[in-house]
């Protein structure tokens, strides 16, 4: 399946671990709406849902996998045969159907979430594994935990499950515990010490409760991984998931790593709004690539770093993302080149002179007004200087 070795497979579960998000259900019809803009976004595989959890999820998969026609479509599953067969059923009309199973890996899973032992938690994942592949020839399977897991025991169960005829092994930082290193150490170990590790992908699947996602993601990647999970707007359980775009953006950023999505990373921007509108979760404004204040410059210095050349306060360019533009904010710490450059834009050229007398009108008006528009701007070069005073009696 693996043609091209630096290129990285995009797989977005915004319909099943972001939907777990509470307040953030959607109907069948708004995943829909979502499913084709992530084929339009160029994802791989989408995750549709987790078809036993209700019959609502169960038809989100069924007609998910009827609207779309690229990208693979996915659903996941426990390691039992309900679950299994439940998922196979939604995914009748999927032109390319995935179904991702899998247990708890970490000793904490295996004894206070299952009561079980290592032995009988293999048994069961390699029983799953096989029982799905009789239906279904893309077979994910994801360890649940393996952040915390002893690497050794999931190198064990990773060989295992490959055996049975795994084409993907997801290694889950489900709780979001680990540092960068260590997640990369233990995709390496993966790489180096499971004998057949050839036969299938390694997925990177990490949480962000420390914040660390997209950095332990970059570090899988780096050891040898080829999949990547997450979401739109990085939303999912807790604290989230690995935001897509931040991978993405990573990936084209620093082409030292040599590394490719086919992602058109022009749509990410609608796209997150589209996912926060519907989820009724907003974008936090300072979130990377597509937060409202990504590409907004406000402070005096670097307004005029960014007039100057605007890769010198610029790594990503706005329209790349998608993102409507790159802004100069007028705020109280801005300076006069910012100034000059919005009544420039509204068709006023001042003198020096002018310029510096309006400047000055310009900063006690923005002392007393947070955010300061293009009427604003218009009202401040009136001739006499009584909008500046309402401002400053209110
Ligand atoms: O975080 C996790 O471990 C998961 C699995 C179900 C893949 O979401
Ligand atoms: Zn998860």
């Amino acid at each position: 399946m693996l043609h091209d070795p630096n290129r990285v497979y995009v797989f977005d579960t915004t319909l099943r671990d972001g939907e777990q998000v509470p307040g953030c259900q959607l109907t069948t019809p708004e995943k829909i709406e979502i499913a084709h803009e992530l084929e339009a976004l160029g994802v791989d595989i989408i995750e549709a849902g987790f078809p036993i959890s209700s019959p609502g999820d169960f038809q989100s998969v069924v007609e998910i996998s009827k609207a779309v026609k690229n990208p693979i479509v996915c659903a996941l599953t426990r390691a039992n045969k309900g679950d299994i067969d439940a998922a196979v059923e939604s995914l009748r009309y999927a032109k390319h159907p995935r179904i991702h199973t899998g247990i708890g890996s970490s000793d904490m899973h295996i004894k206070n979430k299952f009561n079980s032992t290592r032995e009988e938690i293999l048994v069961r994942a390699v029983e799953a594994v096989k029982y799905a592949k009789k239906s279904v020839e893309d077979i994910e399977f994801y360890a649940e935990d393996a952040g915390r897991a002893d690497v050794r025991y999931l190198a064990q169960m990773i060989e295992a499950v490959i055996a049975a005829g795994a084409t993907v092994v997801n290694i889950p930082d489900t709780n979001g515990y680990c540092l960068p290193d260590q997640y990369g150490e233990k995709i390496k170990f993966l790489k180096e010490n499971v004998k057949n590790i050839d036969k299938a992908i390694i997925s990177v699947h990490c949480h962000n409760d420390l914040g660390l996602a997209t950095a332990n993601s970059i570090a899988g990647l780096q050891n040898g991984a080829r999949q990547i999970e997450g979401t739109i707007n990085g939303i999912g359980e807790r604290a989230g998931n690995t935001a897509i775009e931040e991978v993405v953006m990573i990936l084209r950023t620093h082409h030292a790593l040599g590394l490719h999505t086919n992602i058109n990373a022009k749509n990410f921007y609608e796209l997150s709004r589209m996912v926060s509108s519907q989820m009724r979760m907003p974008v936090q404004p300072n979130k990377a690539i597509v937060g409202s204040n990504a590409f907004a410059h406000s402070s005096g210095i670097h307004q005029d770093g960014f007039l100057k050349n605007r890769e010198n306060y610029e790594i990503i360019r706005p329209e790349d993302v998608g993102f409507p533009n790159a802004s100069i904010v007028l705020t109280a710490r801005s300076g006069r080149h910012a100034l000059k450059f919005h009544l420039e834009r509204l068709g006023i050229n001042l003198n020096k002179d002018e310029l510096s007398d309006a400047y000055h009108r310009f900063l006690t008006l923005a002392d007393n007004k947070l955010d300061i528009n293009d009427d604003d701007l218009l009202l401040l070069m009136t001739a006499d200087n009584s909008y500046v005073q309402a401002m400053q009696k209110r």
